[in-house]
């Protein structure tokens, strides 16, 4: 997640981000005093949500901009800039917390090492990301476009299904409690250039080979083909499936 980041156009046009993560705050249930680490905070939301809990939270994202933005709206919390795939902390967490963020990272089990390193025994792991058929139609609109305009047609992200993310967790020592696949239609924010502004903000890996004069027609192309399935109601819908997962660090159990 280097800095494609434009930590303003996400935070105007994007909240329904951690707007959505928030009741996963309440399957976190932290606690007073507890030292909790927020994985992939970006502008700081949630890590400032788990702090009103009593928490002693600090966020940590791998965007430059992020962490800027996150520490100038919350001025009183800590935040890393740091790579979940490679990092080290002093003293290990109560909790680990990450909301919409580990689908960024295709090195699943360099990240899951990390986290486990960073829990202390018995600690909790509570993460929703992008799980398997995550935005499939906006990414099959996409890719066809692309394709049939001589494009590489591919994403960067990654969808795993539950078995899959259950058995890395495994595989690094946590037992999982708790995993579930759900579909959750998400209203993007502008009724007209919702899609094209989701693209802009997220889809940044599609377009890069495609020169930006070239941009616009493909756009709305893509925006004709994926309108009779995702836009209801004067409204654009980005087709997400969440992957939430509860674990703990086996060691303490
Ligand atoms: C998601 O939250 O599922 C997501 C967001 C941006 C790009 C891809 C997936």
């Amino acid at each position: 997640m280097a800095d494609q980041w434009d930590s303003s156009l996400y935070e105007d046009r994007h909240s329904f981000v951690w707007k959505a993560g928030a009741d996963l705050l309440a399957l976190l249930e932290p606690q007073k005093g507890e030292r909790i680490l927020d994985i992939g905070c970006g502008p700081g939301q949630l890590t400032a949500q788990l702090a009103e809990s009593g928490a002693e939270a600090v966020g940590m994202d791998s965007s430059v901009s992020m962490v800027a933005q996150a520490r100038q709206n919350f001025p009183r919390l800590r935040f890393l800039l740091a790579d979940v795939r490679n990092f080290h902390v002093d003293q290990p967490f109560d909790a680990l917390f990450s909301n919409a963020a580990l689908h960024w990272v295709r090195d699943a089990d360099a990240a899951i090492a990390c986290m486990a390193k960073a829990l202390k025994p018995g600690g909790r792991l509570v993460l929703e990301m992008g799980g398997q058929g995550n935005i499939a139609r906006i990414c099959a609109g996409t890719e066809a476009v692309l394709r049939e305009a001589g494009y590489k047609a591919e994403h960067t992200w990654y969808f795993p299904s539950i078995g899959e993310y259950a058995s890395l967790l495994e595989k690094h020592g946590f037992l999982v409690h708790f995993a579930q696949n759900f579909a959750r239609w998400t209203k993007l924010e502008h009724p007209e250039r919702g899609l094209r502004e989701w693209l802009e903000m997220f889809g940044g890996a599609y377009f890069e080979d495609v020169p930006n004069a070239k941009r616009e027609p493909l756009v709305r192309e893509i925006e004709s083909r994926l309108r009779p399935a995702l836009w209801c109601d004067g409204n654009w819908f980005a087709d997400y499936r969440r992957l939430r997962v509860i674990a703990t660090s086996r060691s303490g159990t």
